[in-house]
């Protein structure tokens, strides 16, 4: 089985770790649009207009699945993706949201859902956790965490400058979403600095969830491989993906 995976730049790698430490495809083909990153601070249309120039990229691999790392295309693109694409599309967001509801928690628990200004102006994940009967829901795009993650940054100083000018004024919530491809990387310091109560909801572990489950796709018996494209630097995308992976 193979997976299309893409994200506006390199931070779906997160969620390719996730992929390949669950072996769920043969093949993983990678873009990210790293020469128009970010995707997170523009708007709905021009998300969408790149959104479907990846996919005409992607339809040259004929992939079983599409897979949008990136919560920023989720947010605003996946109807788009799905009417324009021969094979199935899933984003990050609803897997993210279902990955909370299993996990139990009262309904009027306080939930915080960070990510950048295109994913939380959206209102996505707000709305589908309103569906899911969630009442407490507070929302926030952190986007410096994007930089502060591409510079390698994963502790010290600036971070912690960071989460404190973010959430000074926040209580401890009972769950965060990462509702950032990048977020995943800087977890442990978020759980630091909320406490060891917090659970946190990650794209990459909540897909892997979803993909079994809907999608019926299981563990494979051989290594997958992993193709890696990008729009500008694809060297760079394969040094990150050496360090990260
Ligand atoms: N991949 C984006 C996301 O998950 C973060 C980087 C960007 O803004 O493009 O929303």
């Amino acid at each position: 089985m193979k997976a299309a995976v893409f994200d506006s730049g390199i931070g779906g790698l997160t969620v390719v770790k996730s992929l390949l430490e669950h072996n769920l495809f043969d093949e993983i083909i990678y873009f990210g649009d790293t020469a128009r990153v970010p995707y997170g601070i523009k708007d709905k249309n021009t998300i969408i207009r790149y959104s479907l120039e990846a996919l005409e990229f992607f339809k040259n691999f004929d992939p079983d699945i599409l897979i949008a790392a990136c919560n920023s295309v989720s947010a605003y693109a996946i109807e788009e993706l799905r009417a324009n694409a021969p094979f199935p599309v899933v984003g990050v967001i609803e897997p993210g949201v279902l990955a909370l509801k299993r996990r139990s928690i009262p309904k009027n628990s306080d939930i915080l859902i960070i990510g950048t200004k295109a994913t939380i102006n959206s209102g996505k994940y707000q709305r589908l956790l309103k569906k899911e009967g969630f009442f407490n829901i507070d929302s926030k795009a952190t986007g410096l965490f994007v930089p502060i993650v591409e510079e390698g940054i994963f502790e010290g100083e600036l971070l912690d400058a960071a989460l404190r000018h973010y959430f000074a004024d926040t209580k401890p919530p009972k769950a965060v979403i990462l509702g950032c491809t990048h977020f995943p990387l800087i977890a442990d310091k978020i759980r630091d600095y909320f406490g060891s109560e917090t659970i946190l909801i990650h794209s990459g572990e909540a897909i892997v969830e979803h993909l079994e489950r809907e999608f019926e796709v299981k563990k494979r018996d051989k290594q997958c491989s992993l193709k890696l494209f990008a729009s500008e630097s694809p060297q760079n995308l394969k040094k990150i993906a050496g360090l990260w992976l």
